[in-house]
């Protein structure tokens, strides 16, 4: 018998509908990439606060954010999140824009939906009058961050994300949104 071929990833703007399940991802995947040390308060209260459903119902709502989700079979498995006009002093100058976020769900991983969503979110950015994408990758985040640095984006210094009264040292990377970048 021939091998079934997988329901395929599709990429849409993200709709009202979806806040639950962005919800439920970005909590799976933030716990996954920054828990790793296990659960404490502080990254519990994170989680249940900024990604919690009534959060990701205020970003859609919001006139300078822009979700995309990466959708198999009527699940998701991924998203994107941009604020368009959010500064950084170090990022260059221009019109610059923020990807908040971009997480895929570990099993879809290296499947080429990262890349995707990024070059999408790159698009509306620059669609929206945006020059500069900037973003702030954990400073342990190496896969991140290489991924980052494989897709055009350059590291313009060291930042501070602050929650809870810790401190964690990020990166500021960033890219003009001129012309195309391999891959
Ligand atoms: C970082 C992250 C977004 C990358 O997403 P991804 O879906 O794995 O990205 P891709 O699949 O497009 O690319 C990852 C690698 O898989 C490889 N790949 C892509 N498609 C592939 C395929 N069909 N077969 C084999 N490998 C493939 C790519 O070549 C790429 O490697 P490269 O960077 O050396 O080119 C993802 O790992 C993630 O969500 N991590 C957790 C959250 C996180 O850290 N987010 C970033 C915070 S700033």
């Amino acid at each position: 018998m021939a091998p079934r071929t997988p329901p395929p990833i599709d990429i849409r703007p993200a709709a009202p509908a979806d806040a639950l399940c962005l919800s439920a991802l970005a909590i799976q995947v933030f716990l996954d990439t920054y828990a790793t040390g296990g659960v404490r308060p502080a990254i519990a209260r994170e989680v249940f606060g900024t990604y919690a459903e009534p959060a990701f119902a205020r970003h859609l709502d919001d006139a300078r954010t822009r979700l995309l989700v990466a959708e198999r079979d009527g699940h998701l498995v991924g998203f994107a999140q941009v604020t368009l006009g959010a500064t950084h002093a170090l990022a260059p100058d221009g019109a610059q824009a923020e990807l908040l976020r971009l997480y895929v769900q570990e099993p879809f991983t290296a499947l080429g939906v990262g890349t995707r969503l990024l070059r999408e979110a790159e698009d509306l950015a620059r669609a929206a009058g945006a020059t500069v994408l900037w973003l702030t990758p954990w400073v342990h985040n190496h896969r991140a961050r290489a991924f980052y640095a494989r897709r055009g984006y350059q590291d313009r210094g060291r930042t501070w994300f602050t929650f809870e009264g810790e401190s964690h040292e990020n990166r500021v990377v960033a890219r003009r949104l001129g012309g195309p970048v391999a891959p």
